[in-house]
């Protein structure tokens, strides 16, 4: 699509999806800043892709594409766009440069990252595989570039229980996150092998918060990286666009979302006649992504703002992907 093909949102669109949570003089402004990068996108070509976390001044106003990191992997392919500018954090937007090695990929923030994809290397990896040879490597999509170049499949919160009775055998390696491992395990029945990494949002949720929410009649939805103890308890537990169909199948109930707190906006923006409970847990990396920041990447294509990566390494990260996209069919 030509970049003066696409529609954007109008100023009035934008203020009445914002007007509830968020002051008049933050819409103005947001609007300001929106209005430049609309008009900068006139005369680049790139997709604006923005992940399910991203805050409804971004989510709403600015996104060519949105979705959970499942999806924006596969819209991420076969994009016409030349250069893709990933509102989300620094694994997202190395995952759509490994999908497209032709195209220049941008991220708004690059120390935007993830407690998990912080929190495994290639020792770790090398040493599980070494534990235990032969038993299939399944990398969690929230892992860096090098970690995904040694894993046989990636797989995301939406498909890794799909995945993993998919794999032959029953034994899997399972990394980053100790949780979702966990929590994998438990739905598969197979033995899943893990590490130590933990979400350093969805693991602050606990019993506590289930018990308070059954004592209150509450619909709770958690994410896959939620605690087990956790997860057990809830009515769903999944990744974040998958939320949305459990919601509308429950239509009266007031819902607990157990994830990141600028989904739980979007979605409240989205399904206006639904009670959201409100809850403090924001993910610190996805909010250093800001609009001002979008703007800046959008003007200058800073190199310091663009993803780079070595053939070989992304040919085998690149493979474990499509393996992903294979077995989710
Ligand atoms: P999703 O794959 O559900 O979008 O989750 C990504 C993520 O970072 C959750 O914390
Ligand atoms: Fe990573 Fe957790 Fe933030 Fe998701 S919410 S990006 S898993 S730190």
């Amino acid at each position: 699509m030509s970049p003066s093909a696409k529609k954007y949102i109008s100023q009035h669109e934008f203020t009445e999806k914002l007007k509830n949570i968020r002051e008049p003089e933050f819409i103005r402004k947001s609007w300001e800043i929106i209005e430049k990068i609309h008009s900068i996108r006139e005369k680049k070509d790139f997709l604006i892709m923005a992940h399910n976390y991203m805050p409804p001044e971004i989510f709403y106003s600015v996104a060519d594409v949105t979705g959970d990191s499942f999806e924006l992997a596969k819209k991420a392919m076969n994009t016409p766009e030349s250069s893709i500018l990933f509102a989300g954090v620094h694994f997202m937007a190395e995952t759509a440069k490994i999908l497209n090695p032709e195209k220049r990929v941008f991220v708004p923030d690059m120390t935007a990252s993830c407690s998990l994809a912080d929190g495994i290397s290639i020792p770790e990896v090398l040493r599980l595989k070494n534990e235990h040879p032969g038993v299939p490597v399944l990398s969690y999509v929230n892992s860096p570039a090098s970690v995904k170049a040694l894993s046989d499949v990636i797989v995301t919160s939406a498909n890794a229980v799909k995945i993993v009775e998919k794999m032959p055998g029953d034994e899997v390696i399972l990394i980053p996150d100790k949780y979702l491992a966990a929590n994998v395990q438990k739905k598969t029945g197979k033995k899943v092998y893990v590490s130590r990494a933990s979400c350093v949002v969805h693991e602050l949720f606990t019993e506590v918060d289930t018990e308070m929410a059954e004592r209150q009649n509450l619909l709770v939805l958690s994410h896959l990286e939620c605690r087990p103890g956790v997860a057990q308890k809830t009515a769903f537990s999944g990744s974040t666009s998958q939320f949305r169909k459990v919601i509308e199948e429950n239509p009266d109930r007031e819902i607990l979302l157990m994830t990141e707190y600028s989904m739980v906006e979007n979605l409240s923006i989205d399904l206006p006649h639904r009670k959201f409970r409100k809850h403090p847990l924001f993910c610190p990396h996805m909010q250093k992504v800001t609009l001002e920041k979008i703007l800046y990447a959008l003007e200058n294509e800073p190199v310091e703002n663009e993803i780079f990566m070595e053939e070989p390494l992304r040919k085998k990260a690149e493979a474990a992907l499509l393996k992903m996209m294979e077995l989710s069919a």
